[in-house]
């Protein structure tokens, strides 16, 4: 691994080592959702003939503004570019593979546009949903009724149910994953489709 990757690793850690004054998960976030990600990007990269640094690099950055922010803060995606932007410069990467990482592949990776042709925002894309389905990712969130704090259960239900849609059916592109993951979106379907009573 080069420095510039080993540099944005180091500033992403000590960002998430910090103590996130919204919700108290940046351990978790670190640990069991961007380390998951970047793991799954570097093995669909290197298994798709990708570039696989700017799949790591992409996957580490991605969502960043997470460690301070919450996710329905309005400027929260344009603040996790920008941090994005910033710590890849800083670490002395081209300004041209700056723009590509942060505008083709973090930018897109939640899919709710056109699918991108560029195969690095594909990797991203199918990483981030992999590490949803083969952690613990809805359990914590519910656990700490994370944008739920007002909501109810079946509130959370319905949108965990949107979700696990969307993550399958938009975001994972690659045959592997897609085998991998449909265990895990089943069950998931199944326990959070029950009804009460
Ligand atoms: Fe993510």
């Amino acid at each position: 691994m080069n420095d510039s990757v080993e540099t944005v690793i180091a500033e992403v850690e000590k960002l998430y080592g910090k103590k996130n004054q919204t919700i108290d998960w940046n351990s978790w976030m670190w640990n069991d959702h961007v380390k998951v990600v970047a793991r799954f990007a570097e093995e669909i990269s290197t298994r798709e003939g990708c570039n696989v640094e700017q799949c790591i690099l992409a996957a580490y950055l991605h969502d960043i503004a997470f460690a301070w922010m919450r996710k329905d803060n309005p400027a929260c995606d344009e603040e996790s570019l920008k941090t994005a932007r910033k710590i890849l410069t800083q670490a002395g990467v081209a300004p041209k593979e700056v723009a590509l990482i942060v505008d083709k592949i973090i930018a897109p990776h939640g899919m709710t546009g056109d699918i991108p042709t560029l195969k690095e925002a594909l990797v991203l894309s199918t990483a981030d949903a992999m590490a949803h389905f083969m952690t613990d990712f809805y359990l914590t969130l519910c656990r700490e009724r994370y944008l739920f704090e007002n909501a109810s259960l079946e509130d959370y239900k319905a949108w965990v149910t949107a979700k696990i849609e969307r993550d399958m059916h938009r975001k994972i592109h690659f045959e592997p994953e897609r085998r991998l993951a449909k265990p895990q979106y089943e069950a998931l379907k199944i326990l959070f489709g029950n009804k009460r009573g």
